[in-house]
């Protein structure tokens, strides 16, 4: 077992969470040397060239500042093993899509076959830390396949799930809310929690990093997106209740919020969330209710899920409905693809249900997205390969939108708060629609120019 003296970190992983989060680990500890593989070349040849696979604000300062110093990114998965004294598990966890537990269950095949690779390729015992979402117990499976590498090595496995969000991972991983660490509560555990605990220690404060038994780390990873969630379809519920009102779901949300023990935070009204974890998380949270007897208790968080499922369909629904009830050979302007403003992932965004639903109403739908590439916006709403010749995509949004019956905004990126609307309007057919599906724009200055506008849970217009 590695002493608190740590020359090399390894992370499998080289994704999302995996790659900022070493370059910010790297960044900081200049005395360990921090490599991340993955098995995916192409992306690590990204990783090692100027333009990054992802995009993060800020993150391209930070990688420039480390790589080739104490951060690298590798393909050798085994060899980087050898090397480490403590190995970060960052790999995907999909929801499950065959067999028991699909469409719910977290798939952990990923994680289980980098337990059987370090137990096959390690030379000395090790700090093994998963840091991608998994079950409550996960850290067992890992134990027992680690515990039956046939050298007699030791290891110890370490609960330290990750809380970035995207668009906003370079701040969150300078300054963290919490950072929490779960071991077992035996010497060699808190050994090995002190350990990890060192590393952050060095950039965050000692009292922001909490350590707790391994379940309960593993757990509150769930919970803490299950609440994020929860919050947002809490909000998305009312936005109806707003809209059939008059009530305004943006003052509704500043009433409630300035209750210090409500808070401000996560409440704002949307198409819908998206993101590759919270739904993927829910889920894992509900199946694992069921599975230990408390199917209560996962009928609760499944409806979190559900009024997801109905704003998104909601608010398609509604630009059809209010375009007198036919899109077919219309075309539509869909500003924004990316699952939130400042990234460019699309997983689980609410655009591809939008889009969708939109071309199976013979719409003609013109997407712009500052960041997601073209044929990203096609797999994501066709398939790989399949085309479509309802479906465009636009340069900007001047483009998108000239010509369009109606304009939907669906993510949040600041340059749809600033276009030129007037310019817009005048390239648009009469009557021309707008459907603010983030409560981003001046709905009363939209309609002074002269368009149908609508906001999510706001008041129609003159009421
Ligand atoms: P990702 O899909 O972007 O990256 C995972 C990477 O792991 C891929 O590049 C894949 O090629 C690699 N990989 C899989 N199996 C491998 C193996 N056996 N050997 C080597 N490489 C392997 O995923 P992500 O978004 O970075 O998420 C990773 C985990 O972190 C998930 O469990 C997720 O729930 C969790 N998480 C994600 C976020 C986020 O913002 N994306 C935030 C917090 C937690
Ligand atoms: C979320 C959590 O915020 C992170 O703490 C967590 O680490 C991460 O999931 C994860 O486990 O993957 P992320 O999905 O990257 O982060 O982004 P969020 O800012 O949480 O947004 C998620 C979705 O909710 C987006 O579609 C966003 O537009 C939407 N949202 C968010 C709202 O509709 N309203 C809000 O008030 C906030």
């Amino acid at each position: 077992m590695p002493t608190s003296f740590i020359m090399n970190i390894c992370c499998i992983g080289a994704g999302y969470v995996g790659g900022p989060t070493m370059a910010m680990i790297a960044l900081k500890c200049a005395d360990i040397t921090v490599t991340v593989v993955d098995m995916n070349a192409a992306r690590i040849a990204a990783w090692n060239s100027g333009q990054l696979p992802i995009f993060e604000p800020g993150l391209d300062d930070v990688v420039n500042q480390a790589r080739g110093k104490n951060l690298f990114f590798s393909t050798d998965v085994a060899g980087q093993i050898k090397k480490a004294d403590i190995i970060f598990v960052a790999v995907n966890t999909p929801t499950k899509t065959y067999g028991v537990g699909a469409g719910r269950a977290a798939d952990l095949r990923f994680i289980e076959s980098v337990a059987r690779t370090i137990a096959e390729h390690a030379e000395s015992g090790k700090i093994i830390v998963e840091k991608s979402t998994i079950p409550v117990k996960t850290a067992d499976a890992i134990k027992t396949i680690l515990a039956s590498n046939t050298k007699g090595l030791k290891f110890a496995v370490l609960s330290n799930p990750e809380f970035l969000a995207e668009g906003t991972a370079v701040k969150d991983l300078l300054n963290p809310d919490r950072v929490l660490i779960g071991g077992e509560r035996t010497p060699d555990g808190e050994k090995a929690m002190e350990t990890l605990v060192s590393v952050y220690a060095r950039w965050i404060p000692r009292d922001r990093i909490i350590t707790t038994n391994l379940w309960s780390s593993e757990l509150s990873k769930l919970v803490a997106n299950a609440f994020l969630a929860q919050r947002i379809s809490s909000i998305n519920s009312i936005s109806a209740l707003c809209e059939a009102t008059g009530a305004d779901v943006d003052e509704v949300a500043n009433a409630i919020g300035k209750d210090s023990r409500i808070g401000s935070k996560f409440l704002k009204s949307s198409v819908g969330f998206g993101g590759s974890c919270f739904q993927k998380d829910i889920l894992n949270l509900t199946y694992l209710c069921e599975s230990f007897g408390l199917p209560e208790v996962a009928k609760y968080w499944e409806s979190v899920v559900g009024i997801n499922d109905w704003q998104k369909s909601r608010f398609s629904a509604r630009i059809v409905k209010e375009l007198f009830n036919t899109v077919a050979d219309k075309k539509i302007a869909i500003l924004g693809f990316a699952f939130k403003k400042d990234t460019n992932d699309t997983r689980e965004s609410a655009a591809i249900n939008v889009v969708r639903h939109l071309l199976t109403e013979h719409a003609k739908v013109s997407v712009y997205d500052p960041k997601v590439p073209a044929d990203e916006i096609k797999t994501d709403t066709l398939g790989k390969g399949v085309d479509n010749p309802r479906l465009t995509i636009a340069k900007d949004a001047y483009e998108a939108c000239a010509g369009a019956h109606a304009i939907a905004i669906v993510t949040e990126w600041d340059e749809f708060k600033t276009l030129d609307y007037a310019k817009i309007y005048a390239a648009m057919p009469q009557p021309a629609f707008l459907f603010d599906g983030r409560n981003i724009v001046d709905l009363d200055a939209l309609r002074k120019i002269g368009f149908k506008a609508s906001g999510i849970g706001k008041p129609a217009e003159g009421r």
